[in-house]
């Protein structure tokens, strides 16, 4: 059962970094100059909103977050109750880095940005129908201090919850070699940090420009 959990938490989370990275990939049209990045990003988010494959896609992708969110919470009970049977069996040092240790943490931080992230714009173009220029939306918020600095802090936690996720995630699913393990590693804290300072740098850009 244990298995079939972390498998389900593996998939969860291996999804949402997909979606990341075509998120970034988009966010990365807001770098273009203002009113090329303001066409480029009016016209794919209009592009997203009416095309049915994606929505679909997107509700995969709010399934895939209550789910991670689920069973993290359910696997970390159980993990909780095993250690005080048989503590001994999670102090490889693998499992006992600060970040393996604190992914509970890492993640109800993510959840929260996320929350606020959604209020910010999905929640205004979704149900207010603020959908005229998004470019706009998103270069308002992010002259706002308190906003850049809550857009660039929250990348911390999610670059290092993404360090440790990816690969752990693929140990899960078994694709891995014993002898890449350490590749993966280095390409999990490569692939983490690359998101998390891409998110955080085009809050910063948008401010400053
Ligand atoms: C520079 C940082 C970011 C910017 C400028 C940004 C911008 C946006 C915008 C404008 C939307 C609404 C799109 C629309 O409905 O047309 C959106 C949706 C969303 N964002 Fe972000 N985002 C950023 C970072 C993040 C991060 C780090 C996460 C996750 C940890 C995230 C998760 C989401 C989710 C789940 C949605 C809803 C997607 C959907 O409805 O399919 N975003 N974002």
């Amino acid at each position: 059962m244990i298995i079939f959990r972390k498998t389900i938490l593996a998939l969860t989370g291996l999804f949402i970094c997909i979606f990341l990275m075509a998120h970034l990939g988009a966010n990365f049209l807001l770098l273009f100059p203002e009113e090329r990045a303001r066409e480029l990003y009016n016209n794919y988010s209009a592009t997203l909103r009416g095309n049915f494959f994606i929505s679909i896609i997107a509700y995969i992708n709010y399934a895939c977050i209550i789910f991670h969110v689920l069973y993290a919470i359910i696997v970390t009970r159980k993990n909780k109750s095993f250690r005080s049977v048989s503590y001994e069996m999670n102090t490889t040092s693998e499992n006992s880095s600060w970040t393996s240790q604190n992914m509970m943490l890492l993640g109800t931080i993510i959840l929260a940005f996320i929350v606020i992230h959604m209020a910010n714009f999905w929640f205004k173009v979704k149900f207010q129908h603020q959908e005229e220029d998004i470019y706009q939306m998103v270069v308002d918020l992010f002259k706002n201090p308190i906003y850049l600095l809550i857009y660039t802090l929250a990348m911390l936690p999610l670059g290092l919850h993404l360090s440790h996720g990816v690969q752990s995630a693929f140990k899960t699913l078994g694709l891995y070699h014993k002898k890449y393990i350490r590749w993966m590693a280095t390409l999990s804290v490569a692939f983490a940090a690359f998101m998390g300072i891409g998110f955080a740098i085009i809050p910063i850009i948008l401010y400053f420009r």
